[in-house]
């Protein structure tokens, strides 16, 4: 299974589809020493072979290091979803804390675009990240992007070929604050394949590719080891009989399902020194696992890291 594990929900950034731009939030529930005995317990609980730490905005987190340490030391794979704000300065701690993986969030490929989707002034600081990312050895790199109607999916192709990145389109879900607006926002992984197709990009569908989430193209004339591009179609055809995800959160809940909202309290237990009941919860609740019954989700994205 992988675990995908949020370490704060607080962000540098507020993306418009979601947090709102005088976001506040609740004080983390789990310390970083619970958050980390929980991700143990998970482990101990379920084949877990992958860990990803989200947020939120991890990079922000003080205690990512230890996190990532204690994650390192449970399975063979860490990843880091960010979006590569502050990340640039801490690309080597990182590596030598053990993360393997990363995947930078980015939604536009040039300043105007990257302020009017993120609210802030960081392209050229996330464009440096990628550009560091690569240097320090975080190969293949991944780039995700969260497409709306304002996306321009060839310039972000264009940048991720420059840049030997691959790319993932992630179709606007219906979740926390995009609900208000989703439904003119929203726009399909076939509707982005024709924005590409008109803009001059040939890509050919390569399936031996497709990963457990996403379904795999690649671009005509452009090394596949280098770049592809990715499209995560949860909502025009959700992946989830493939789907092995759990997922915890600082607030020290499991949630075996994005769209479960209400999750399963770990807390309680572990702070009662409760192991073996931890335990029946956690079993319990990947036991329990299955698809939801509508693609809707009220709380807040950041709360759960994608
Ligand atoms: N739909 C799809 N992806 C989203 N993310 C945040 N909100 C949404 C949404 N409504 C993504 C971000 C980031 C992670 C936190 O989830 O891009 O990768
Ligand atoms: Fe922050 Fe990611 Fe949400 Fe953007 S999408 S506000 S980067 S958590």
């Amino acid at each position: 299974m992988y675990l995908r594990v949020s370490v704060t929900d607080r962000c540098n950034l507020r993306c418009t589809y979601c947090l709102p731009e005088d976001a506040r939030f609740a004080p983390s529930r789990a310390t970083a020493e619970e958050l980390d005995r929980l991700m143990a317990a998970v482990c101990a609980s379920a084949p877990v072979t992958k860990i990803r730490l989200t947020g939120g905005e991890p990079t922000i987190c003080p205690s990512l290091l230890q996190h990532i340490r204690t994650a390192a030391w449970l399975v063979p794979t860490v990843g880091m979803t960010t979006n590569g704000v502050a990340l640039e300065r801490l690309l080597p701690e990182l590596r030598n804390a053990g993360l393997t993986r990363l995947n930078i969030s980015l939604d536009a490929a040039d300043a105007d675009g990257f302020r009017r989707a993120a609210r802030h002034d960081h392209f050229m600081a996330v464009l440096a990240s990628i550009r560091a990312a690569r240097r320090t050895g975080f190969t293949p790199l991944k780039l995700n992007a969260v497409a709306t109607m304002d996306t321009d999916p060839a310039a972000l192709a264009r940048l991720a070929i420059a840049e030997g990145a691959h790319l993932r389109f992630i179709e606007l879900m219906d979740i926390g604050i995009a609900h208000a607006d989703w439904s003119e926002r929203h726009i399909t992984a076939e509707v982005l394949r024709e924005r590409l197709a008109s803009a001059g990009l040939a890509i050919t569908e390569d399936s031996d590719r497709d990963e457990p989430t996403s379904r795999v193209w690649t671009v005509d004339g452009v090394d596949p080891s280098a770049t592809t591009l990715g499209f995560i179609t949860t909502v025009t055809n959700p992946f989830c009989a493939t789907c092995d995800r759990i997922r915890l959160t600082s607030q020290g809940r499991l949630h075996t399902c994005l769209f479960d909202e209400r999750g399963t309290d770990l807390l309680p237990l572990l702070r009662a020194g409760n192991l073996a009941g931890l335990d029946i919860a956690i079993r319990r609740a990947i036991g329990a696992k299955a698809p939801p019954l509508r693609f809707q989700r009220s709380g807040m994205m950041a709360g759960i890291g994608g």
